[in-house]
């Protein structure tokens, strides 16, 4: 038998026998007991791989992790509490007090907060640029930048990193040494897979693409066998605590199930939206990659399987108009989060980008009057209709 597809491996990883189960059972137990009082300090020492307690590792996440790697083809994972949680993981892994990071300026709200207010405070140095402008990137990187960071396509405008060539400049830079860690999360592993474009390391809000039923609060970081140990016996276990609840495991392996299924529709309707807008007269723009018009188009066809399932868009009138048109909608919801079954809106400058100042939105390119939508999997028809009829409204 020839080697397995993605997805038939996807659905079979990290699955135990448990009593004939066929899907993987929550071990529902803060801690593990042992048979003797050596195989608990082999246990601690390393030498006996069982499981000791659930904040150090937990069968129903372990068999979630076995997933996540072979998705973003790394060679481990960690799964953790959140997104922010996996964040956290990430940079503590990677640097220590003294070193410099370089993120790039469009970045999730929180994720901006954390690294020019958080990580910030604990000396380290953190240069925030524009990250498809190569140049700028070549002259913020120092001899102890230890982490470039940056999402593509970013939350909320889409803006489209080359993941190829950010990873070259580090390679031949002073800091070659540096991790490459990409925020995946606007694709999912399904879209992109930034380790085959020579980033180091992965990180997700599994509470978005990978649950994809709006039931979880999640994340995951992918990465080497060395980052990921780093990750989970430095980071998670001593720093930051985010673990994972196995009931949280059980429905990300669940949700994963079906990935492969969720993301070639959530693309289809997302291009069929975004067309839609680009040609309503009361829409500036539309930020949208597999627009054949977007700026970064070949950029994104070069990394990217398909669209991804945001299509964030532009309206005159500023932030009265984006309330206004989120205020008009009848199908899709209001609500902060991304990538589920039901189409979401928001309006990032008042919501998920309130943590930046005014100043910081004009750097990192948020317009007032932007709207984001994540567009669900209802029928785009629907979807459309529902746009139509709010746009009227301004
Ligand atoms: C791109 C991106 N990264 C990280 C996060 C944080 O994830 P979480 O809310 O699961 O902590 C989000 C949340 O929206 C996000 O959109």
């Amino acid at each position: 038998m020839s080697s397995p597809a993605w997805e038939t491996k996807v659905i079979h990883a990290g699955h135990t026998n448990y009593s004939n189960a066929l899907t993987t059972p929550i071990f529902m137990t803060s801690t593990f007991s042992f048979d003797s009082a050596e195989q608990c300090r082999d246990r601690f020492m390393g030498t006996d791989p069982g499981y000791i307690y659930s904040r150090l590792g937990n069968p129903t996440v372990t068999a979630l992790e076995q997933k996540l790697a072979i998705m973003e083809g790394a060679e481990d994972a960690v799964a953790v509490g959140s997104g922010i949680g996996a964040l956290t993981t990430l940079v503590y892994a990677a640097v220590k007090g003294g070193d410099h990071i370089v993120i790039s300026k469009s970045l999730y709200g929180c994720s901006w907060a954390f690294f020019t207010r958080g990580i910030a405070a604990f000396n380290v140095e953190v240069t925030p640029v524009c990250m498809d402008n190569l140049d700028e990137l070549r002259q913020a990187i120092r001899p102890n930048t230890k982490l470039v960071f940056f999402e593509t396509p970013a939350n909320p405008t889409n803006c489209i990193i080359d993941i190829a060539e950010v990873t070259k400049i580090v390679r031949e830079s002073d800091a070659k040494e540096a991790i490459v860690a990409v925020d995946n999360t606007f694709c999912s592993p399904v879209i992109c897979n930034p380790i085959a474009h020579g980033a180091d390391a992965v990180m997700h809000s599994g509470t978005k693409y990978l649950s994809g039923h709006g039931d979880v609060i999640a994340g995951a970081v992918c990465g080497s066998r060395a980052f990921i140990e780093r990750c989970k016996l430095h980071a998670l276990k001593d720093m930051n605590g985010a673990v994972m609840c196995p009931m949280t495991a059980f429905l990300l392996i669940r949700g994963i199930k079906t990935i492969h299924l969720r993301l070639p529709r959530h693309a289809e309707n997302a291009l069929a939206l975004a067309t839609f807008l680009e040609k309503h007269p009361k829409v500036k723009s539309v930020e949208y990659p597999f627009l054949p018009s977007h700026p970064r188009h070949e950029i994104a066809k070069k990394q990217m399987s398909m669209g991804n399932g945001i299509v964030p868009f532009i309206l005159d009138g500023g932030r009265e108009a984006g309330m206004l048109f989120l205020n008009s909608l009848k199908l899709a919801t209001i609500a902060v989060s991304l990538g589920d079954a039901e189409t979401l809106a928001t309006h990032p400058a008042s919501s998920t980008h309130s943590p930046y100042t005014e100043n910081e939105l004009e750097f990192a390119g948020i317009d007032p009057g932007l709207v984001r939508m994540s567009v669900g999997l209802e029928a785009a028809a629907d979807i459309i209709a529902d746009v139509e009829q709010a746009l009227e409204h301004i």
